[in-house]
C-alpha cells in the first residue's frame, strides 16, 4: 500500500523477532522477567501503532520452541505476563478492531492459557482490521514437520499423490495459511539471524537489524525500518 501523504510504500505483512528484554533488564541492573514486563508495554504500543498505518498482517515473534530451555524461574514469569496480557490487554484491540490469532503449538502450554487463548482468537474472530499473529512456542521447523505430517496423511489416505505436492500445498498447511508472506522481518536486540521465526515464509522478505533493545522500541523506530524498506530493491530472482 502506498502512503499518499508519505509517498512510501507501507509493505503488507511485517515481522518482527522482539529480542532484547534480558540486556535491557540486565543494563538496569534489574531480573531478565522485569525486562520482559517493559517488552510486553512495547507490544501492546507498537501493535496498536503499526495496525493505523495500513500494515494488513503483522507477525510478532513472542516465545519460540527453544524458548523452554532457558531458566524454569524466566519462562514462569514469561507465563505469568502471558497470562496477565491474554485477559487484560488482548481485549484492549478489540477498539482498534485488530483480529488476534496465534501460531504455534498450544498444545504445550498450561490448561488455563490454552482456554485463554482459544477465547482470545474466538472474539477477536470477526474483526476487520489488522491480523495480529502471535506466535507463540512457535518454530518454523515445527510448523514444517506439521505440515510435513499434514500432508502425508493425505498420500495415505488416497487423496493425493506425492508427485502432485506442490510450494502452494505447503505454503497452504502452515499456521499462516492464506496470508501473504512477510514482506519485510523486523529484529530488535541487534543480531542477525532469524532464531527459526516463519523459515518457509522468509525466502524473499527484507530483513532490517536494530541494535534498538525491544522494551526501548518506538514508533519512531518502526518508521525507521519503513524508510529502509523503501530504498530496497526486490528483485525476487529476477533482474
Ligand atoms: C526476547 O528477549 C523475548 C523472548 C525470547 C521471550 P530476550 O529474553 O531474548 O532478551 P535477550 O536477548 O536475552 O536480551
Ligand atoms: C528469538 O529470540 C525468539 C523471540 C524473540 C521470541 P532469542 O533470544 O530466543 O534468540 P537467540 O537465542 O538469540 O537466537
Ligand atoms: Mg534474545
Amino acid at each position: 500500500m502506498l502512503d499518499e501523504q508519505k509517498k512510501l510504500y507501507i509493505p503488507e505483512h511485517v515481522g518482527i523477532i522482539m529480542d532484547g528484554n534480558g540486556r535491557w533488564a540486565k543494563k538496569r541492573g534489574l531480573p531478565r522477567p522485569v525486562g520482559h514486563t517493559y517488552g510486553a508495554k512495547t507490544f501492546r504500543e507498537i501493535a496498536r501503532y503499526i495496525s493505523k498505518q495500513g500494515v494488513k498482517v503483522l507477525t510478532l515473534y513472542a516465545f519460540s520452541t527453544e524458548n523452554w530451555k532457558r531458566p524454569l524461574e524466566e519462562v514462569n514469569a514469561i507465563m505469568k505476563i502471558f497470562r496477565q496480557y491474554l485477559i487484560d490487554s488482548l481485549t484492549d484491540f478489540r477498539k482498534d478492531d485488530i483480529k488476534i490469532c496465534f501460531i504455534g503449538d498450544r498444545s504445550a502450554f498450561a490448561p488455563d492459557i490454552i482456554r485463554l487463548i482459544d477465547e482470545t482468537e474466538e472474539n477477536a474472530k470477526d474483526r476487520e482490521g489488522m491480523v495480529l499473529n502471535l506466535a507463540m512456542n512457535y518454530g518454523g521447523r515445527d510448523e514444517l514437520v506439521r505440515a510435513a505430517r499434514l500432508l502425508s496423511e493425505e498420500v495415505r489416505s488416497g487423496a493425493i499423490r506425492p508427485e502432485d505436492i506442490t510450494e502452494q500445498m505447503i505454503s497452504d498447511r502452515l499456521y499462516t495459511a492464506g496470508q501473504p508472506d512477510p514482506d519485510l522481518i523486523i529484529r530488535t536486540g541487534g543480531e542477525h539471524r532469524l532464531s527459526n521465526f516463519l523459515l518457509y515464509q522468509a525466502a524473499y522478505s527484507e530483513f532490517y537489524s536494530t541494535d534498538t533493545l525491544w522494551p526501548d522500541f518506538k514508533p519512531a523506530d518502526f518508521d525507521q525500518a519503513i524508510a529502509v524498506f523503501n530504498q530496497r530493491n526486490r528483485r525476487f530472482g529476477g533482474v
